[in-house]
């Protein structure tokens, strides 16, 4: 087990924000997690639990324990029919288990591939993408209570999975480690290909009747354009969810404003953030070292050296002007950790 104090979290965020834990521990297996979140440490300061960094902002330096859970390994649990439970630890990369599961002909995360971060956090908002989240192919989870030190097991209906969210954002939020997380796979590809995006470049390829990794090739292809490399522009992906609002206020909004962007829900309509934040002016725009990217206005990038609390500055901007043309309030989707430095 790793464990340093004052370690520098720059490398360990996609924002590539500049920022300290007072302590950080890499920690391997169950029993070695279980081992921290019982120490004197544990109790002396908050637990933050870290996966790829990728759907967090530090808005200063965390003086926290911050635990990065490594676990790795992959297995076939149970096999029914055309239906197999694969068990992931929590330290594998999301998109490596991914591919991983199509070579094996365990099939059902295609829509999912190239999404940053570790197999830990999917289940935390739910990942998503191309019309597929997790809990379409989510079994189950083994955590660890962080109060406790208790093994807990979560069934899918206690995840409580909605758009971006699941009990772990609410009333189970800093409550549990999660160390292994089940998926119900397919040996039988079952492909969705009802998004427009998916159809024109499966059709620019010339490919009518794709296989299941060729599906994950048009969606890795699709990604790549549209979206910025971390590697090469900090950002954490979609900086705010898109919004679900009451039929009565979306047919006002579209009378006002009969472009807008729009996918009816089961209760309510959502909205494309990104048409909103464009609208307001703010596509390919920045303030001081923070942007909106100029082809995805969703996701706000790192032009070079930005702290906490430019990022934040946006953030608060965007909102704030969206919410003076529209009537709509944004909600962040990453999470933030640590408090802003006082002027
Ligand atoms: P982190 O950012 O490290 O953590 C996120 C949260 O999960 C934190 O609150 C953390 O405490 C908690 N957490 C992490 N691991 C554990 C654990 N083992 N136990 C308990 N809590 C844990 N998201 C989508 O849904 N769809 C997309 O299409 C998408 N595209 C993206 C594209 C880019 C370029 C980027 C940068 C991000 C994108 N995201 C997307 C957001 C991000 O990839 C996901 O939210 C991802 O699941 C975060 O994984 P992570 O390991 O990096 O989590
Ligand atoms: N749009 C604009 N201007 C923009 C960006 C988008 O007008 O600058 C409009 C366009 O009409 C476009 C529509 O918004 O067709 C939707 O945009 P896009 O297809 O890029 O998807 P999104 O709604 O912005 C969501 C997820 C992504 C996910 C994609 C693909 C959220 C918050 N974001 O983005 O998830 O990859 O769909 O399914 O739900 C993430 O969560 O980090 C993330 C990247």
């Amino acid at each position: 087990m790793l464990l340093v104090e004052n370690h520098p979290l720059d490398a360990l965020n996609t924002f590539g924000i500049a920022a300290s834990a007072r302590f950080y521990v890499e920690a391997e297996t169950e029993e070695e997690c279980r081992a921290v979140l019982q120490s004197e440490l544990a109790d002396r300061y908050p637990v933050v639990i870290l996966g790829g960094g990728s759907n967090v902002i530090f808005a200063g330096d965390l003086d926290a324990l911050v635990i990065r859970p490594c676990l790795r390994g992959i297995r076939l649990l149970e096999e029914q029919g055309d239906t197999v439970i694969i068990e992931a630890m929590v330290g594998e990369v999301w998109h490596e288990f991914v591919r991983h599961c199509l070579q094996q002909g365990w099939y059902g995360l295609e829509n999912l591939s190239l999404i940053p971060g570790s197999v830990g956090a999917a289940p935390i908002q739910n990942i998503g993408a191309y019309g597929v989240e997790v809990t379409d192919v989510f079994h189950s989870l083994t955590a660890i209570n962080i109060e406790t030190g208790e093994a807990c097991e979560f069934a899918h209906e206690d995840c409580r999975f909605a758009y971006r969210d699941s009990v772990f954002k609410q009333e189970a939020r800093d409550r549990f480690l999660i160390t292994r997380v089940r998926f119900r796979l397919s040996r039988q590809p079952s492909l969705y290909m009802a998004y427009g995006d998916i159809r024109n470049e499966l059709a620019a390829e010339g490919i009518a009747d794709p296989t299941p990794l060729q599906l994950s090739d048009a969606i890795i292809a699709i990604r790549q354009r549209k979206l910025p490399n971390p590697a090469v522009l900090g950002n954490a992906g979609s900086f705010f969810k898109n919004p679900v609002i009451p039929h009565a206020q979306f047919d006002a909004l579209k009378a006002a404003f009969p472009d807008v962007v729009a996918y009816p829900q089961e209760q309510g309509v959502k909205l494309a953030a990104g048409w909103l934040i464009e609208q307001a002016g703010w596509k390919g725009r920045a303030l001081g070292p923070v942007g909106a990217y100029e082809k995805q206005a969703l996701v706000l990038v790192n032009l070079g050296g930005a702290c906490g609390a430019d990022v934040l500055k946006v953030a608060r901007a965007i909102q704030s002007d969206v919410n003076k043309r529209f009537g709509v309030d944004l909600e962040m989707e990453p999470r933030v950790y640590g408090d802003e430095p006082a002027d």
